[in-house]
């Protein structure tokens, strides 16, 4: 026990001396394309490259100016304010300032909204999540959230998210508010309100672990088939993509995919990062880049997957640190806004065809 803990101290004392050795006597790699994504992805027949934002991070002129750029980021997916818990955040009660500030960054710097997200078990308000429904007034709840809220951005988003992450990673539908009082009911119920709300808006389902064969995949593939069946209107899946360093099956992603496209919906990667265990070392960092290459070469081989979007950018603003603690730099920029070797994994991905 003694020997262990001194060990494990040890080690963590040399990985402390390492970390702060390179960073005194050397830097880390950087990327050396001069490629810019957005262009580069739409020169390969893709939608968009585009990243996720924040309304605080708005504020950031170095952040926006790299934000800003068209031939870089071609599409915009807020991280937070189209949520229910900022859109409707009491019931009929309806606020709009944050997305809209999404949506006219946007317009002026010519991207496209993916809109994300309607329907979520998550940042949900207490008043949805708590209240005592029955079938029929939860979905009358269902209904107006998702038909004011798409009203609202009529014509301005390309693609909706409008389920989010319906499943459990056993491919069981996850029990929250929504399946408990109306049985997976709940999907068809927003689909179609969202169908009506903006006829022109493609319609996602967005999930996590689609990176991967199992059950997970299994039941969307079931799901989207069930609702073709039933004719109800779904455009898309969105495989989230949140990576850990290493672990990218370019086989099952692809195979993912193509089960999925070939029901006759698109894909899209909606929320791409890899992750890497701290301390990061340059050896993982060229291992980032090619798990970039690899994921986004995935995006190029299946005709049905339309676009890339990074779930954010920059390291600075990741969610990653604060949900997995020890791990970080997940993002193809660092924390001061340079570009890392992932970029130039990309960029190959997006040029190499
Ligand atoms: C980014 O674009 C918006 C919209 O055109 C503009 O208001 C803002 O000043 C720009 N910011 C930077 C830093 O380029
Ligand atoms: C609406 O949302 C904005 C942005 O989050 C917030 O600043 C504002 O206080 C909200 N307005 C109301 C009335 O709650
Ligand atoms: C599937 O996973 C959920 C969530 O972890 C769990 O509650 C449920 O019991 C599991 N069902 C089966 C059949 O394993
Ligand atoms: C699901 O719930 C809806 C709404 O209550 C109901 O009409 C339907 O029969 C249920 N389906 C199943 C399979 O339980």
């Amino acid at each position: 026990m003694i020997l262990s803990l001194g060990f494990a101290t040890l080690l963590s004392l040399m990985r402390v001396a390492t970390a702060q050795s390179s960073t005194a006597t050397s830097s880390a790699p950087t990327a050396t394309s001069t490629v810019s994504l957005n262009m580069a992805a739409k020169a390969a027949g893709k939608l968009y490259f585009g990243s996720a934002t924040d309304n605080p991070e708005l504020t950031d002129t170095a952040y926006l100016t790299i934000l800003n750029d068209t031939a870089m980021f071609g599409q915009l997916t807020p991280a937070n304010s189209m949520k229910w818990d900022a859109i409707e955040p009491e019931q009929n009660v309806f606020n709009f300032t944050g997305g809209d500030q999404i949506v006219a960054l946007a317009e002026q710097t010519g991207k496209i909204m993916r809109g994300h997200n309607l329907v979520w078990y998550s940042q949900l308000p207490d008043w949805v999540a708590y209240g005592n429904w029955t079938p029929e007034t939860l979905t009358s709840v269902i209904q107006t959230h998702v038909t004011t809220e798409v009203s609202h951005y009529k014509g301005k988003i390309y693609a909706w998210d409008v389920i989010n992450e319906p499943f459990n990673d056993n491919g069981t539908f996850r029990t929250d508010v929504f399946y408990n009082t109306l049985n997976s009911s709940y999907i068809s119920i927003a689909l179609n309100a969202a169908h009506a709300a903006d006829p022109d808006a493609m319609l996602y389902i967005n999930e996590y672990n689609l990176e991967y064969s199992g059950p997970k995949i299994d039941a969307m593939v079931q799901l989207v088939t069930d609702l073709k069946a039933a004719g109800t209107p779904i455009d898309g899946i969105g495989i989230e993509s949140h990576f850990i360093l290493g672990e990218v099956s370019a086989s099952e992603l692809q195979a993912n995919m193509e089960a999925l496209t070939a029901l006759g919906v698109d894909v899209a990667i909606t929320e791409l990062d890899d992750r890497i265990e701290l301390p990061a070392t340059d050896a993982d960092l060229e291992q980032q880049k090619a798990d970039y290459e690899t994921i986004v070469g995935v995006c190029m081989a299946v005709s049905g997957c339309v676009g890339v979007t990074v779930w954010d950018y920059t390291d600075k603003y990741s969610w990653i640190p604060s949900s997995f603690p020890g791990y970080g730099e997940a993002c193809p920029w660092d924390e001061n806004l340079v570009r890392k070797p992932a970029y130039d994994g990309i960029a190959m991905a997006f040029t190499s065809y």
